[in-house]
């Protein structure tokens, strides 16, 4: 062993000599290294690279490892197994590459922070980065070195189950919040241990995921066929990915979906013509599970050899659970269908993932009895579940302690007191022991009095026997809270619905509370947008909470009591009905923009064809949603002031040309009782063009807060850049894509939401 360890490094040394005095190898010392050991390795093990196996062992698994036929392994989660299995690769394999563990560490490891959707509501990119680190720091103890996430799929269509684990409908949103958690996980210490030059990362390497256009799933079906035309795909879908990579995203992972019938692990446009070539991203793509197979059912591919083959052409560097490299790799090179050199550059991108890990000085679990749920994670995990709560409604009720005096109240609903259901989906290892829910924070604090009836036993529950003990409990009460919603199960993968009410008998009991003439107060745990418009209307109050996480009691407490006054605002447009979606605030105005709609029951009978105009909209709700994306109220109020723009010149940072620069100010004073955060978003509207351009698109926001009777003035800056988008241009039977600026007249506005209600001012791109 000790002899075979020696002859290894004598070798790696050589070959680095060599390189060194040959100059064969690019310039840099992790370029090197990884250029080193690529020497050593047999075709075999280049393989093994590429090769990510799930993790529960056995012994051919094992045996595996211990070939160098291992690159990595998915869901090993307890230290002194990561550390038995990396031993293996370290000690026992030839080469002593070590193993890269991955998890689905997707809004925390064991300290539970909002699922990703309530993370975006938040609109404050600097807590969602400080929470990514959180997890890191938490997950990176037990030798894990990678997460899969962000998601940063843009979702449009509230039954897809899987917009809980991204940041909502908005490009411009999902780029900040995806590009601050990969901030937020890729971490370094200020004093590394290792080289510099090698960019050590002492955190999680993120994978944004999934590229691209998973979200846009027909009908909101997971795994479903997307059709994005180009120009749709590079103005909303990619620009989130281009984030993260510029914000250093290690990884990317690719979707499961066919785009426009191109699955992407075959799909060489997106991954080498797009990632590669245009955005020079020199990361790893790692397939989803069983992704390349996929291509089977898919229709693509005849057999596995044929998708080991299609999977290579697209770059997809690791093959996760899926068998086929390592099965098909080397039939496939003696047949000449795949090329050496080509291996070669895909298994550099892994090792430079390794190395920057810093995996070849540290590859152990840093301790195997790592340390959780510090006060500075619950910290976090409280503070992101108080500004991820949105209120949507509020006669008055809120905040409920308003004086000395005790407040009764009942306390109801199937979340009220659902440890493992307020941690939302994708919580391999969150602790619903953990968790602190709404019930247990009311009950310790004293300026409460506690009546508690569930009512219903769990979201879905139609039984309906525990309405009528809670209703009668209202009887006695200064005010209800009412925690509904769906359970932690109802969304995340595979989880999507074609109804999207409150499941269960929650419609009803709502409905019998409302009559007891106690104002009642919703508090919606949820991982989508629900159509709740009737709720909303019997209710006093609404508070839209998503999973908040481990700390969603005590943060849902403090913002009902009015310690913290609400600032969450929508990251997704909430439909009044199933049959709106796909719905979203940044769409085409259409020809025929709805005017004021004539609803079904108000069309006369026999009335004739066009006599009820000819507008967009739906018979049973007109156009308007429920509530739209980035609406949100606080306990205090806010007035904006006229928007100020200032033109200047300034210069394009890479031509160094002249271009327009605007200056957009706006005064925003808190003119209410309550010192609150507020989020002054500013929009713009394209007036005319050579395409259609959307009726609002989101450009800038800022989360300040200002003191009650205060006035903050918010700058955003403008530059034609950020008003450019993709524009198609055919020539017979091609295409051209370029993305430009049209000279245009624009409308800006600043405005706490989406509906603009705000007055604009124009600017005009020459
Ligand atoms: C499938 C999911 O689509 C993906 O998001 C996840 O990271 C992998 N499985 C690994 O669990």
């Amino acid at each position: 062993m000790i002899v075979r360890k020696i002859l290894k490094y004598v070798l790696i040394l050589a070959v680095a000599v060599f390189a060194a005095c040959t100059g064969k190898t690019a310039a840099d010392p992790l370029s090197q290294k990884v250029d080193s050991l690529l020497a050593l390795m047999t075709f075999e093990e280049k393989i093994g690279q590429m090769n990510q196996l799930e993790g529960w062992m056995n012994a051919d698994k094992e045996a595996q490892i211990r070939a160098g036929q291992v690159g990595s392994l998915l869901n090993v989660a307890d230290p002194k197994e990561v550390n038995r299995l990396q031993r293996i690769a370290m000690e026992e394999s030839r080469l002593g590459i070590p193993l890269l563990f991955c998890r689905d560490v997707i809004h925390g490891f064991k300290t539970i922070l909002p699922i990703p959707i309530g993370q975006a509501a938040t609109w404050n990119p600097q807590l969602v980065e400080q929470g990514a680190r959180m997890t890191a720091e938490e997950t990176v103890q037990t030798g894990i070195r990678l997460t899969f996430s962000p998601m940063v799929d843009i979702a449009r269509d509230a039954r897809w189950g899987r917009l809980a684990e991204g940041y909502g409908e908005d490009t411009y949103l999902t780029e900040v919040m995806g590009a601050a958690t990969v901030r937020g996980y890729q971490f370094s210490c200020a004093n590394n241990p290792i080289n510099d030059s090698d960019q050590i990362i002492n955190g999680l390497a993120a994978c944004a995921k999934h590229f691209a256009g998973y979200g846009a799933s027909e009908s909101g079906r997971d795994y479903n066929t997307t059709w994005i035309p180009e120009i749709l795909l590079r103005d909303v879908y990619l620009p989130p990915f281009k984030a993260c990579a510029e914000a250093g995203a290690m990884t990317m992972m690719c979707s499961f979906n066919a785009l426009n019938g191109l699955p992407s692990s075959a799909n060489q446009h997106l991954n080498i013509d797009i990632l590669r070539n245009e955005w020079n991203y020199d990361g790893v793509l790692i397939s989803d599970w069983g992704s390349g197979s996929d291509l089977i059912p898919h229709g693509l591919c005849a057999d596995k050899q044929e998708a080991a083959i299609r999977c290579y052409q697209a770059q997809m560097e690791i093959d996760m659970e899926g068998h086929l490299y390592e099965k098909y790799a080397q039939q496939l090179l003696d047949k000449g269908a795949i090329d050496r050199k080509r291996i070669d550059d895909m298994v550099r991108n892994i090792l430079r993932l390794k190395f920057r890990l810093g995996l070849f000085n540290q590859p152990y679990a840093t301790t195997e009895t790592p340390e959780y749920y510090s006060q500075k994670a619950l910290d976090t995990a409280l503070k992101t579940a108080q500004e991820s709560a949105v209120l949507l409604k509020n006669n008055g009720i809120l905040p409920l302690v308003n004086n000395d005096n005790k407040v009764n109240i009942l306390i109801c609903g199937p979340l009220a007191d659902a440890k493992k259901e307020q941690l939302g989906t994708w919580i391999f290892d969150g602790e619903p022991e953990h968790s602190v829910t709404p019930l247990m924070a009311f009950k310790q604090d004293s300026r409460f009095s506690v009546a508690y009836e569930p009512g219903l036993t769990y979201s879905r529950d139609t039984s309906g026997e525990g309405i009528e003990r809670a209703v009668k409990a209202a009887k006695n009460v200064d005010a209800i809270l009412y925690f509904c919603g769906e359970e932690a199960i109802l969304s995340g993968e595979a989880r999507c619905r074609a109804d999207i009410n409150l499941p269960g008998a929650q419609c009803r009991m709502m409905e019998e509370l409302a009559k007891t003439g106690k104002p009642a107060v919703m508090i919606v745990m949820a991982g989508r947008p629900l159509t709740i418009g009737n709720e909303v209307e019997k209710a006093a109050a609404v508070l839209y909470a998503y999973h908040g996480g481990t700390m969603a009691g005590p943060a849902l407490l403090s913002v009902i009591a009015g310690d913290v006054v609400p600032s969450g605002h929508l990251p997704m447009t909430m439909p009044q009905m199933v049959g709106q979606v796909p719905m979203y605030y940044n769409r085409l105005n259409t020809g025929r923009p709805a005017t004021t709609p004539m609803l079904i029951n108000d069309i006369p009978i026999g009335c004739p064809q066009f006599s009820i105009g000819q507008s967009s909209y739906h018979l049973e709700v007109g156009d308007q949603p429920l509530f739209h994306f980035g609406y949100g109220l606080s306990y205090t109020t806010f007035e904006y002031g006229e928007v100020d723009i200032v033109e200047s010149v300034g210069k394009n940072h890479d031509s160094g040309t002249e271009r327009q620069e605007f200056s957009v100010k706006c005064s925003i004073t808190n003119t209410g009782k309550y010192d609150a955060m507020e989020v002054p978003q500013l929009y713009v509207h394209q007036m005319s063009g050579e395409l259609a351009r959307p009726v609002k698109e989101l450009k800038g926001f800022r989360k300040i807060m200002i003191k009650s009777g205060e006035s903050v003035t918010v700058e955003f800056k403008l530059t034609p850049d950020d008003l450019a988008y993709w524009h198609e241009k055919w020539k017979g039977k091609t295409a051209e894509y370029y993305r430009t600026t049209d000279p245009a007249d624009y409308e800006v506005w600043v405005a706490p939401d989406s509906r603009c209600l705000t007055r604009s001012k124009k600017i005009t791109i020459h």
